[in-house]
């Protein structure tokens, strides 16, 4: 059984709860809406229940967006390794870093989380077709969860998004439409169309379940970790679900009493300097992020102009006292390529981006050799092939 309740607005605005019963998006101004659990009760939930449950995002499934006797749509998602990467950390003078690796997920990335929980819900909720803008692999996710559902995907992706991407929507059996243009394109076109015919929209942050999955990425690491949170976590951003879920994570896993209270995770989030949004917002010192113009990089992920949930991006990265940085798209290749020839890890050149940050941050003295860092490899290299081999 779930302490699932209600939605509510993430600013938050003070418009009364949303009823998760039916079909919600955003709130009524515009903001992101978050799941939200009755907390007091699951403070009754303990963690020596977890050992022997299923290795998926679902071990957590009291703190899941779940109705009674409800199952989810799973492909096995979640519970990824958590590596003690030592080679990379020897020659960084780090003695705890450590690759969550998310490539090990159903599609080889994180996406396949967030996908889980939006399909489940939407199925629920009496979808027949799933819809969404994609950079790749958060389609690659819609598209194999709605198979599993028995529902009809509607992918909407840039034109010139890498081969792989739309090759695999098609696998699963997905309707995919090329867009001229960038994801906020191909958004603009989804809601075109899919509005009218009553498509479920699952377009990152402006349905409250994507969010859901992402944030068991905190859960496992607590997990995996001993229930004490690492010094640092390293973030490739783009649409930022997977930093705010984390920020939300945090705060349901403080308040049921499963980590003590008190210092957090410093969280970076790492971006392209050819599509900076957040990094630009932050070293601003803004609250909301200006849209990128002309945004361009060979990660497809953080090719992401602007982010409806910039606010709670930035929001996280301050109150946690990290950071923002952006690296050059030949510094991502170059960390995908040590993450694989020095660990075996399999990375996109999202997470070969975070390695390069951290790599900056230990030689600027920000990250200190006694301290802890996760870095997240959100994805797996196999659909990027053509721009690693350079
Ligand atoms: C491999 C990879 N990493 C990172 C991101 C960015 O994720 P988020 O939108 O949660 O910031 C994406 C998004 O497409 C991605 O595919």
């Amino acid at each position: 059984m779930s302490f699932f309740t209600h939605l509510e607005c993430s600013v938050p605005c003070g418009a009364p709860p949303f009823d998760p019963r039916q079909r919600q998006f955003l709130c009524r101004c515009g903001a992101p809406l978050l799941a939200r659990y009755d907390l007091a009760r699951a403070r009754g939930w303990s963690r020596t229940t977890l050992p022997g449950r299923e290795p998926t995002m679902w071990r957590y499934r009291e703190l899941m967006p779940l109705f009674d006797g409800e199952e989810p749509i799973s492909l096995g998602e979640g519970f990824t390794p958590l590596l003690h990467a030592r080679s990379l950390g020897a020659s960084l003078g780090l003695d705890r870093l450590y690759v969550k690796d998310e490539s090990l997920n159903p599609t080889n990335s994180f996406k396949a989380r967030g996908q889980s929980a939006a399909v489940t819900r939407a199925r629920y909720l009496g979808a027949s077709t799933i819809a969404l803008p994609t950079a790749g692999n958060a389609g690659n996710a819609a598209a194999a969860y709605s198979a599993a559902a028995g529902l009809t995907c509607e992918v909407f992706i840039p034109k010139d998004a890498k081969r792989p991407f739309v090759d695999e929507c098609r696998l699963y059996g997905a309707h995919v439409t090329l867009v001229d243009g960038l994801i906020t394109d191909a958004g603009r076109i989804a809601a075109e169309q899919g509005g009218p015919r009553g498509w479920y929209d699952v377009s990152t942050l402006k349905e409250p379940y994507r969010i859901e999955g992402k944030k068991t990425m905190a859960y496992e690491l607590a997990e995996q970790m001993d229930w004490r949170w690492p010094d640092w976590i390293i973030y490739p951003t783009g649409g930022g679900t997977g930093m705010v879920g984390m920020w939300k994570a945090f705060d349901e896993i403080e308040a049921i009493g499963w980590v003590a209270a008190g210092r957090r995770p410093r969280m970076v989030s790492v971006q392209a300097d050819g599509c900076a949004p957040i990094v630009r917002a932050f070293d601003e010192g803004a609250e909301k992020a200006r849209p990128w113009e002309g945004a361009t990089t060979v990660a497809d992920g953080l090719r992401v102009p602007r982010a409806i949930g910039d606010f709670l991006i930035l929001r996280a990265i301050r109150a946690s006292g990290g950071t923002a940085l952006s690296v050059p798209d030949v510094a991502m290749v170059a960390g995908s390529l040590k993450l694989g020839a020095r660990e075996g890890v399999s990375a996109a050149p999202e997470g070969g981006a975070a390695l390069s940050a951290v790599e900056r941050l230990v030689a600027s003295g920000r990250i200190k050799p006694h301290e802890s860092v996760v870095l997240f490899n959100t994805g797996g290299a196999l659909k990027y092939l053509d721009a690693l081999a350079g």
